[in-house]
């Protein structure tokens, strides 16, 4: 546990322990910030994460399991990071389901599924931590999609879910202003999806990236910590973090 007069700020990551994720906890706590790292499966990754940053400073991570399409969970999350911590500064959505729905054949299931993790979640996370956020003026980030804008065909749920998202993004920026700040940043293609998508497809995305790559996790690690740290005067964005594809037809 911290020692209760540590004046480090706090930052929870959901989903944090692989990908995205861990990146963000890793150049979040590099920029000084305690994590408290939220994960649901991935307890091998999280603990080694755990390990490794508490070795460069000593008690700065805490694991928080839950299942965060239960807003009960989400709410013991924030919970859990105040008696670790005693503060919030930031809280970054980036916990997430991403799987095709076909629309013929998309069930309420998978409707349920989709929006309370990429949704519903990043709100009641948030409903929970302003009061903690206010009080230490700290930020949100939620981390969202392109596909919220240009939806990808066969994943409508997803982008239904994602755009929802760029909404709160804005419709918080406006409720929780002046104290907290509430952004998002929206990825091209960064990392490929566990359960893979084939060599043609990923030439395809490339091949329609301006930048003729795709990104990695420490790119969207650099735009949060830009969000947090470098950008007082911006609420109520979305930075696109794609190598262009978003201005290719
Ligand atoms: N990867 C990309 O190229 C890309 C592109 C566009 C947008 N994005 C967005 O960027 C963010 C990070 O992407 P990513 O690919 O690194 O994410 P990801 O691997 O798909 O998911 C991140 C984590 O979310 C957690 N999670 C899923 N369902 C959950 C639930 N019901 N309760 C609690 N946790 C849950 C999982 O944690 P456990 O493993 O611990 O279960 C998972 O590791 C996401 O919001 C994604 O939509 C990513």
């Amino acid at each position: 546990m911290a020692p209760e007069s540590s004046n480090e700020p706090v930052a929870i990551v959901t989903g944090g322990a692989r990908r995205i994720g861990a990146a963000t906890a890793r150049a979040l706590h590099q920029m000084g910030m305690r994590i408290a790292v939220h994960y649901r499966e991935s307890s091998g990754a999280a603990h080694a994460l755990q390990t490794e940053l508490n070795e460069v400073r000593e008690n700065s991570v805490v694991l928080v399991r839950g299942d965060l399409g239960d807003v009960s969970q989400g709410r013991s999350l924030v919970r859990a990071t105040l008696t670790a911590f005693g503060r919030i500064d930031l809280l970054v959505n980036n916990a997430s389901t991403f799987y095709p729905t076909p629309f013929a054949r998309a069930t309420e299931k998978q409707w349920d599924e989709l929006l309370a993790i990429n949704l519903k979640a990043p709100f009641f996370l948030a409903q929970a931590a302003a009061p903690s956020l206010r009080e230490s003026a700290g930020t949100i980030v939620n981390i969202v999609d392109i596909y919220a804008e240009r939806p990808l065909i066969n994943y409508s749920a997803y982008c239904v879910a994602k755009g929802g998202l760029v909404t709160l993004t804005r419709a918080l920026a406006r409720e929780l202003a002046p104290a907290v700040r509430v952004n998002a940043i929206a990825p091209g293609a960064i990392i490929w999806p566990d359960d893979d998508i084939d060599d043609v497809a990923k030439q395809r995305i490339v091949s329609r990236t301006p930048l003729k790559r795709r990104g990695d996790g420490d790119d969207i690690a650099r735009a949060v910590v830009y969000l947090v740290r470098d950008s007082g005067f911006v609420t109520g964005q979305v930075i696109r973090v794609d190598g262009g594809r978003s201005v290719v037809p």
